[in-house]
């Protein structure tokens, strides 16, 4: 039996990078698979036909995220296209990164509203749907950075810190609803993103990784695998660190 059979994913962000191995992992468990990103272009496509191979069914759908309303249309009409969500993974994220000194209104509002008010948009267009099937498992995309801060990057630890706080206190809200909600904080993972830092920086971190080596979208994958089927079913208001040791 496959560990996520008959099951209904959203999973945000993922045309790219660990969103889309996240929506390939799950669809290797028989998960149905609802992704979104900002533009549904070759990329978004090319990954919903990857999607496909696995033999679930799965849409990409073109939507901002931290857009309220934008996000409540898009999960009306998922609602409708697949008819039960089990699992959301928070998992749309940017960095705008600066020192505090130098950092515009406009770098800390982008980042906080994409990698923090889209996972409120998105519980709070869900919660309702999950509340009637009495079942969920919400995922929030924090960082390591979230947990120990990261000079250069005040708007995205704060983002990424908000994560963890979110998920604790819907697991509070939520658990006696039968929905659990927890926080992964991943540590350096080779993706697109980390490849906006220079060389330089990349060894640094490596380095400084008890095993030493970057960690890969698949890594994460696997632990958000763990945290959306039953296999966690006693596991909620948890923040799991995937970093290689790096932060613990
Ligand atoms: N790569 C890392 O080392 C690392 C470490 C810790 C946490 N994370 C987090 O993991 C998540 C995925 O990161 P990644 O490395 O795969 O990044 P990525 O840049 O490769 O992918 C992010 C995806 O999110 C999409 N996106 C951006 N803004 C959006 C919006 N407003 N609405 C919908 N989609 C939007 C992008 O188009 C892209 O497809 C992010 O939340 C990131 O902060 C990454």
């Amino acid at each position: 039996m496959k560990l996520l059979e008959g099951k209904t994913a959203i999973i945000t962000g993922a045309a790219r990078g660990i969103g889309k191995a996240i929506a390939i992992r799950f669809a290797q468990e028989g998960c149905n698979i609802a992704f979104t990103d900002l533009v549904m272009d070759e990329n978004a496509q090319a990954t919903e036909n990857e999607i496909a191979t696995f033999g679930v069914k799965v849409k990409g759908y073109a939507s901002n995220a931290a857009d309220f309303e934008d996000t409540h249309n898009v999960v009306n009409e998922i609602v409708k296209d697949f008819e039960r969500i089990d699992i959301l993974v928070n998992n749309a994220g940017i960095t705008r990164d600066g020192l505090m000194m130098r950092m515009s209104e406009q770098q800390w509002d982008m980042v906080i509203n994409v990698n923090l008010k889209s996972a409120f948009n998105f519980v709070h267009a869900l919660t309702p749907v999950m509340m009637k099937q009495k079942s969920g498992s919400i995922i929030n995309m924090s960082s390591v950075v979230g947990v120990h801060g990261n000079a250069g990057q005040a708007n995205y630890s704060a983002s990424k810190a908000g994560m963890i706080g979110l998920a604790k206190s819907i697991s509070k809200e939520l658990g006696s609803r039968g929905i659990r909600a927890n926080a992964i904080a991943p540590g350096f993972i080779i993706t697109e993103m980390t490849h906006q830092l220079s060389e330089e920086v990349r060894a640094e971190w490596a380095k400084q990784i008890p095993l030493k080596r970057g960690g890969t979208p698949e890594d994460v994958a696997n632990t958000a695998l763990y945290l959306a089927s039953d296999l966690s079913s006693y596991v909620t208001g948890q923040v799991i660190q995937v970093d290689g040791g790096m932060n613990t």
